[in-house]
């Protein structure tokens, strides 16, 4: 299934939804002709929204070919609004009576089957459809827009103006399977053991006999493409597992023993004491980024050519990410810089391997599941590449590390124990460089304090700070300063992002 993005903020996850109801989904520019949409043959097509009136100078439009193809096809807000712009027949206006939230519609039709006629939907439009094409009958309508729905099934064209990919709109992911499985005949057949099964024979087809390397940072998106490179090459690959020492308490013993268990060749290089050399005196945040980053490389080099000959470099690239850097043209063979493997050296002339290039990361953990990855490491929350050297606020010690360590475990286990670890984005302590008086016992102390940062995101570029419960605040902050003498004050950041980031460097 085809989503051809109009630029709306809600394009990726249209094609998220559908994968939802199992049909493979992918993006496609608006730029697309309706040839090049041909040729890929796909079962159904969505327009998404937009943020564009469809009147304005420079507003997104399609090849109108595109709806003579005869694949079913769904305008959502946007799109709905230029079929009805580009098909005879269909008229749009500004009619002032734009709807911006929640909404009662009344709807009918083959989107509708199975529905109660009274749904609440989300809304967010200005210009409305004030004529269907011709052909096409109105099946939904609210109180502020008449023409809220439209059905033609002869063509096989439907348009909608409220969002059924959003979670306000409650019954909205019903709409979207009426769509593809009742009038597209799509079949639900995208899972992740259908995924597993052909990513594991391209990835054969692509390897052949050659060696494979893969560096492990310790996160979800490499360790899963690891093991699904495994599961189609087994011993041809090589995993390093650069462990820099700033990972979380037990982290890297866990990534060892999930993959000695699965019986990968792995080198684990523990290079603890390198970074903390690299890393004495250096209190700037950027400054322990960079020469985190070139240690990593370095090491990770050093290894690589230990190894021989090996002709290909796995990367858990995800789809997000083709998506952010302008889709499928030139991206395959580029060794992407934000991704935790780092740099290589030119010589090595490796070719790419990216089994999660057409995945989302809660795909990648379905992936994960089913390759029989542990609940732990499936699940884990997202940690920044410079590990807990960007939590400890100047200079970064074997001793501070320690004590950030031991109270990020406390954190960890508490919440684990709330049942809250999946629902916050990331939490974690961080280590500031300052100190306070406390008094325990009955003797005055002089030591650190702790800071708690937990979030709710969906996406990391803004975030709320989360409300944990007091009582689990007070046990987090109890246990902490009864368990780590180095500490004598817990505190909470209740800052959301912006203004605030989520890390504290
Ligand atoms: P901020 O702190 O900018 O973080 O709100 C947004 C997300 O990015 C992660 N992060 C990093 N990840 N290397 C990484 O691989 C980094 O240097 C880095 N800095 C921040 C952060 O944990 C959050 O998920």
């Amino acid at each position: 299934m085809l989503v051809v993005d109009l630029g709306g903020q809600y394009s990726q996850l249209i094609a998220r939804r559908v994968r939802e109801a199992r049909v493979y989904s992918e993006l496609v520019s608006h730029r697309a002709s309706a040839e090049e949409i041909r040729r890929r043959n796909p079962v159904a097509l969505i327009l998404s929204g937009g943020p564009a009136s469809v009147y304005a100078e420079g507003a997104p439009h399609v090849d109108p070919e595109m709806f003579a193809l005869g694949v079913p096809t769904l305008g959502i807000c946007y799109g709905m609004q230029l079929m009805a712009q580009d098909l005879p027949g269909g008229r749009v206006d500004r009619t002032g009576a734009g709807e911006f939230g929640k909404a009662d519609v009344r709807l009918t039709g083959r989107l509708g089957k199975d529905l109660a006629e009274e749904q609440t939907v989300w809304m967010s439009h200005r210009d409305s459809v004030v004529a269907p094409p011709a052909g096409a009958d109105v099946t939904a309508s609210s109180a502020a827009t008449a023409v809220a729905a439209f059905e033609d099934d002869g063509r096989s064209l439907y348009g909608i103006q409220f969002h059924p990919e959003v979670v306000h709109t409650p019954n909205g992911q019903q709409v979207l399977k009426n769509f593809l499985f009742g009038i597209a005949g799509a079949a639900p057949s995208w899972t992740p053991t259908a995924v597993i099964e052909e990513q594991v024979e391209r990835v054969r087809a692509r390897v052949g006999r050659s060696r494979v390397l893969c560096g492990l940072s310790g996160g979800v998106d490499s360790a899963v493409a690891a093991l699904l490179v495994h599961k189609a090459v087994g011993d041809q690959l090589t995993c390093v597992f650069v462990d820099h020492g700033l990972l979380r308490k037990d982290e890297a013993a866990q990534v060892v023993e999930t993959f000695s268990g699965f019986g990968v060749q792995l080198v684990h290089v523990e290079a603890h004491r390198r970074f903390l050399g690299r890393l004495a005196g250096v209190s700037d945040p950027e400054e322990k980024r960079k020469r985190i980053g070139e240690e990593f490389i370095r090491v990770f080099e050093d290894q690589a050519r230990t190894l021989g000959d090996v002709r290909f470099l796995v990367q858990g690239t995800l789809y997000s990410d083709v998506i952010e850097s302008g889709g499928e043209d030139g991206v395959a063979e580029t060794i992407k810089s934000h991704h935790n493997v780092g740099g290589l050296p030119a010589d090595m002339q490796l070719k790419l391997v990216e089994p999660l290039r057409l995945l989302f990361k809660d795909e990648v953990r379905r992936v994960g599941e089913e390759l029989g990855m542990p609940e732990r490491m499936v699940w884990r929350q997202p940690f920044p590449g410079p590990g807990l050297a960007i939590r400890i606020i100047g200079e970064v010690t074997a001793e501070r590390l320690e004590t950030l360590r031991e109270a990020d475990a406390i954190l960890q286990d508490e919440i684990r124990r709330a049942g809250l670890y999946r629902e916050l984005w990331q939490s974690f302590c961080v280590l500031p460089a300052i100190r306070s008086v406390g008094v325990q016992g009955d003797s005055r102390t002089y030591g650190y304090p702790i800071v708690i940062r937990a979030v709710t995101s969906d996406d990391a570029m803004t975030a709320d700070w989360a409300r944990l419960p007091y009582d689990l605040v007070e046990q987090i902050s109890s246990r902490i300063v009864n368990e780590i003498p180095a500490v004598n004050r817990v505190v909470l950041d209740v800052t959301s992002k912006p203004p605030a980031t989520i890390e504290w460097e």
